[in-house]
């Protein structure tokens, strides 16, 4: 078997709900009928996503992003539409076979991937040869054990040139070999290997392709303790997290999420049962990493080293994700410690209990900045209060707020009403666009006329069988492409099943994405449920109108062109015809 039949396809439908397979991705909320969270397909800052169970759709309100649930997680997970249709079915227990389907793979960067594929292979391999047991003996003194390599992927690099060998005999050019980030081009013009005599640990993507990786010493301390992949096509360090796929699962069960600064805290913390982790790789979060943890959960812990720089980190961190609805906590580590050498230090309990209570951030912030003030000195005072006042505007609960404000008051001696009156409170309105705007007006009405009649003609088709008969009998025609395409689609779905719904309708377009965005778009249009047909007349006149002026205006150039006077007579004809409204 090949491609499933989308009759097979709306099986598998009817059998999920969407709000069931989109939590699975994106946390949501419940409001009114509908469901809400952080669109995923866009820098969202607010929940403009909503989900429908009654129509089993998903729109966001901002980008535009809509469709059904097999269009969601082919977008979510990038996948092609028929990965995705099996990835669904998967969860609801039915078994098909896309085996011999592969859809336009996506092949930009294949060879890099593979590339690094066999790359991967060949450094783990390295690591089970008798010459890796130094390495090995490294990796058994840090408590790395035979399980925890498998699964983390360790390999070992030597200092040969053995891997461009391999990769050169598989036909990959020195170019691509160079540009890939694999080897270089040493002093006598020959290819040699870019790691040497390092514990390699590969770095994947968000979708759990190898694409770079991060060697380390394990002999001598005269270099540089890591060296990692140079920014490729593929490879891009502030675009992922150490171990984000791996741990995906794990933070959606939780709902919860531990940031690290480095791979090793993340691997330490796995080997006491704590799956949720990922790591930053040592450098500060970027939006990009923001965007990828918003996308499994809110409720996010900060777990950087104890030392001076896991402070600045942590600091930058919170700065960072200010505007985010993150629920942020904050574990600092004693005596400088990282996570790592904590666990190994203080042992497993320890980092189990400091992770089940860490800290607010705010709390964390005040006593940070508290230590830039010196509370003897009233401007100190003053300055702090600013300072803080600003904070305590960013927390959206009033109890909690009011909580804090009585602590600061206590810490300053400063009266409460006096830090109240400082705080300009933000709205959850001005935060939260979502309560102002009604999801069904988030497209607008379109202002010229043709368009117009264009949306309620489409509207009314999705909505009523009889519109789409009566737009196949008297008008089979829009002015637009995309809209004429959408148009005829429906009816051909008509004529098909003899009926129409929107839900099946979306299934059967499948694949093609911009007819649902499109037709959903349209669905959601600010138009009333009841029609009249003098309405629909009316829309058909005008397309009729639009399609002469077109008409008109081609034969008049025609016309322009042409030289032969029986012709031109012919031409001229046909535009009065049309003009009295003949043709
Ligand atoms: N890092 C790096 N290059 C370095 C040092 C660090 O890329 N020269 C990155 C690595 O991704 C590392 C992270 O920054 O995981 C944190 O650095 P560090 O705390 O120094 O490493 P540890 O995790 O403590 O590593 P180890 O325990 O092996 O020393
Ligand atoms: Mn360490």
């Amino acid at each position: 078997m090949s491609k499933p039949s989308f009759e097979e396809i709306f099986d598998i439908q009817r059998k999920i709900n969407i709000v069931d397979v989109i939590r699975d991705y994106i946390p949501l909320t419940k409001k009114g009928k509908n469901y809400f969270g952080i669109c995923p397909f866009h820098d969202d800052h607010n929940p403009s996503m909503s989900v429908s169970p009654e129509k089993q759709m998903y729109k966001c309100f901002v980008c535009g992003a809509a469709g059904n649930v097999f269009n969601f997680v082919k977008d979510y997970k990038n996948i092609n539409y028929y990965e995705a249709v099996k990835e669904v079915a998967d969860k609801v227990g039915i078994s098909i076979d896309i085996g011999s389907y592969k859809p336009k793979e996506d092949i930009k960067f294949k060879d890099e991937y593979d590339i690094y594929e066999i790359s991967n292979k060949f450094y783990q391999n390295n690591l089970n040869t008798p010459l890796g047991k130094i390495a090995r003996n490294y990796l058994a003194s840090r408590d790395i054990t035979e399980d925890i390599i498998k699964r983390f992927q360790i390999g070992l690099s030597f200092n040969d040139n053995k891997l461009v060998s391999l990769l050169e005999s598989k036909g990959y050019s020195k170019d691509l070999l160079v540009k890939s980030g694999i080897s270089v081009i040493n002093d006598e013009g020959k290819l040699s290997d870019i790691y040497r005599n390092r514990i390699m640990f590969p770095l994947w993507d968000t979708n759990g392709k190898v694409i770079g990786f991060s060697g380390r010493i394990y002999e001598g301390s005269d270099t540089s303790k890591y060296i990692n992949t140079m920014e490729t096509d593929i490879f891009k360090k502030g675009s992922l997290l150490y171990n984000y796929e791996n741990a995906k699962k794990s933070v959606l069960e939780k709902d919860e999420i531990i940031i690290c600064e480095g791979f090793m805290d993340v691997i330490r913390l796995y080997t006491i049962g704590v799956t949720n982790a990922v790591a930053t790789m040592g450098t500060a979060v970027t939006k990009e990493q923001l965007n990828l943890i918003r996308k499994l959960t809110n409720n996010v812990i900060l777990l950087f080293d104890g030392d001076k720089a896991g402070e600045k980190a942590t600091l930058s961190f919170i700065e960072l994700s200010k505007n985010i609805d993150f629920n942020l906590s904050i574990v600092r580590l004693e005596e400088d410690l990282d996570p790592d050498d904590y666990i190994i230090k203080k042992g497993k309990d320890k980092m189990l209990e400091h992770l089940s209570k860490p800290m607010n951030a705010f709390d964390y912030a005040l006593i940070n900045l508290k230590n830039n003030y010196n509370f003897n000195n009233p401007e100190d005072v003053s300055k702090f209060i600013t300072s803080i006042s600003e904070k305590l505007s960013n927390i959206d609960d009033d109890v909690i707020r009011d909580l804090e404000i009585k602590k600061i008051s206590k810490l300053t001696d400063v009266d409460p009403d006096i830090i109240k009156s400082k705080i300009k409170v933000k709205t959850r309105e001005d935060t939260h666009t979502i309560n102002k705007v009604d999801v069904k007006f988030g497209v607008k009405f379109k202002e010229n006329k043709y368009d117009k009649a264009t949306d309620v003609i489409l509207f009314n088709m999705i909505r009523h069988n009889n519109i789409i008969q009566y737009y196949f009998n008297n008008l089979s025609y829009l002015p637009d492409e995309l809209d004429r395409k959408l148009a005829s689609e429906i009816v051909l779905f008509f004529k098909k099943y003899n009926s129409f719904n929107l839900v099946d309708f979306i299934t059967y377009l499948g694949d093609n994405s911009e007819l649902v965005k499109r037709v959903s778009e349209i669905d959601s249009l600010p138009y009333s449920e009841n029609y009249s047909m003098e309405e629909i007349d009316n829309c058909f006149d005008t397309i009729k109108e639009f399609s002469n002026k077109k008409q008109i205006e081609n034969l008049q150039a025609k016309l322009k062109a042409e030289t032969n006077d029986v012709v031109r007579k012919e031409i001229a004809k046909k535009i009065i015809d049309i003009k009295m409204g003949k043709n």
